[in-house]
């Protein structure tokens, strides 16, 4: 992994922003792997900025977001979708048609799974996948466990990650769904490029844990030992036990 390590959130956040820029300058219709979480929020931020200044353009971009909840709609306050809409997609210039999604009010959860398979093979497989990292290690909604899926599929999400995302919930885990979709590690793996990011304190024993530990179902993130390109972007905190 080619690790870089970043004096500030706000300076890692400028980083990953022009990183993904100069891959869209180098491929106009790039495909990317989009995260959500509080991490990438900075760096979307810089991306809106960007795209205003001419610095960034998305026209011939596509994005597959790598994870939803099940249970609700895309139009729900809750969902990943919307949470896009907020930080990214309503500042550049995707063209909606070439915004994917995994739809979590699907009627049949796994036939969805299966689409959206399907759109990432028939978009070319994604270029540039980000990623953030869960404190427990999860990276998508790829909880620790005995096993893990390798294709996108239903999965039951870690009260601890429920937990996390209470806020996008009115701040109440018991309204966090039960269950999302997420992509597979294997989906993840078969992206031309991964970057990690991780910034603060508390992200600095699961990323030590990842990049140097054992590969292990109860550390998905360690996974991506496996890719032969994983950049790994972190502030000086996520990087303290390094
Ligand atoms: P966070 O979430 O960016 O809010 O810490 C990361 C993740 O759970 O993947």
């Amino acid at each position: 992994m080619e690790i870089r390590i970043l004096e500030t959130p706000e300076e890692t956040a400028a980083v990953l922003a022009r990183r993904v820029a100069r891959a869209l300058a180098e491929v106009p219709a790039l495909v990317l792997g989009l995260p959500t979480g509080r991490t990438p929020v900075a760096a979307y931020a810089e991306l809106r900025r960007m795209h205003a200044a001419g610095e960034a353009d998305f026209a011939r971009a596509t994005t597959f977001n790598l994870d939803e909840f099940a249970g609700i709609p895309p139009s729900h306050p809750g969902s990943f979708r919307m949470f896009m809409e907020r930080h990214l997609f309503h500042g550049i210039n995707v063209p909606p048609g070439r915004i994917q999604f995994l739809d979590g009010a699907a009627p049949d959860l796994d036939a969805e799974c299966e689409r959206y398979e399907a759109a990432i093979d028939a978009a070319g497989g994604i270029d540039l996948l980000l990623a953030g990292i869960g404190a427990n290690g999860h990276i998508g909604f790829n909880e620790p466990g005995d096993v893990l899926m390798a294709r996108t599929h239903r999965v039951r999400l870690a009260d601890s990650t429920r937990r996390d995302n209470a806020a996008l919930f009115g701040g109440d885990p018991a309204q966090v769904p039960r269950e999302a979709l997420s992509m597979g590690l294997g989906t993840m793996l078969k992206a031309g490029a991964i970057v990690l990011v991780a910034t603060g304190a508390r992200k600095a024993a699961c990323v030590e844990r990842a990049v140097r530990g054992p590969v292990s179902t109860e550390r998905p993130a360690s996974f991506l030992q496996l890719h032969r390109h994983v950049e790994l972007y972190l502030d000086r905190a996520a990087a303290t036990d390094l």
